[in-house]
């Protein structure tokens, strides 16, 4: 495993992150949606650098099964989503990888009546896309490499990490006990 941003680098793209979003925003109020489980640190850290009246909701997609590196068929569990109704609604995700996640909620968010939806995610690897949906706000772009670390799992692991780390294939591919 190697450090790709450390955790300084981390905390300075969320306070960018921060500005960007409260810019765009200015003082309306927002409803925050966090994709549980990847986004619980990027969420608790982000809300903390906005200045406008928010309320925070969750929600749960899976896209990953076990040990899988690449994506699986999507889940969503809509149980916990807020009442979104003519609300402006800013999804919150760890990663855009093929973007399959964001451009799905984006979609069931508009359909459960949301006066707007954008969304904010710490990283988005290049060269994955296969939506037309891009994200709103980006923190960092990242290679094409799989990330653990400051909310991102591997098998449920490493999601404790302050930094975000890229997994060598032996590590990928050996057993996690
Ligand atoms: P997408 O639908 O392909 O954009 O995938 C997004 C979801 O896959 C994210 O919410 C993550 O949970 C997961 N994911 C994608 N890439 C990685 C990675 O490198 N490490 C850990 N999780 C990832
Ligand atoms: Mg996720």
């Amino acid at each position: 495993m190697h450090v790709l941003l450390s955790a300084e680098q981390v905390c300075e793209g969320v306070q960018r992150l921060a500005r960007e979003i409260d810019l765009y925003y200015g003082g309306r109020s927002l409803t925050i949606v966090g994709v549980l489980h990847g986004s619980i640190v990027l969420l608790a850290d982000l809300i903390r650098h906005l200045n406008m009246p928010l309320r925070v909701g969750l929600l749960q997609a899976r896209s990953y099964r076990g040990g899988a590196t690449r994506p699986g068929e999507l889940t969503v569990n809509r149980d916990l989503i807020p009442d979104v109704r003519g609300r402006d609604v800013l999804l919150i995700d760890d990663i855009y990888d093929t973007g399959r996640t964001l451009a799905t909620l984006v979609e069931q968010l508009h359909a459960l009546g949301a006066n707007s939806v954008r969304s904010a995610v710490l990283l988005r690897k290049t060269g994955r896309r296969e939506v037309e949906l891009l994200p709103d706000h980006v923190a960092f772009e990242i290679p094409d490499v799989f990330v653990v670390g400051y909310g991102l799992d591997y098998c449920e692991r490493y999601r404790n990490l302050p930094y975000v780390a890229a997994l060598d294939t032996a590590d990928v591919e050996g057993p996690v006990t």
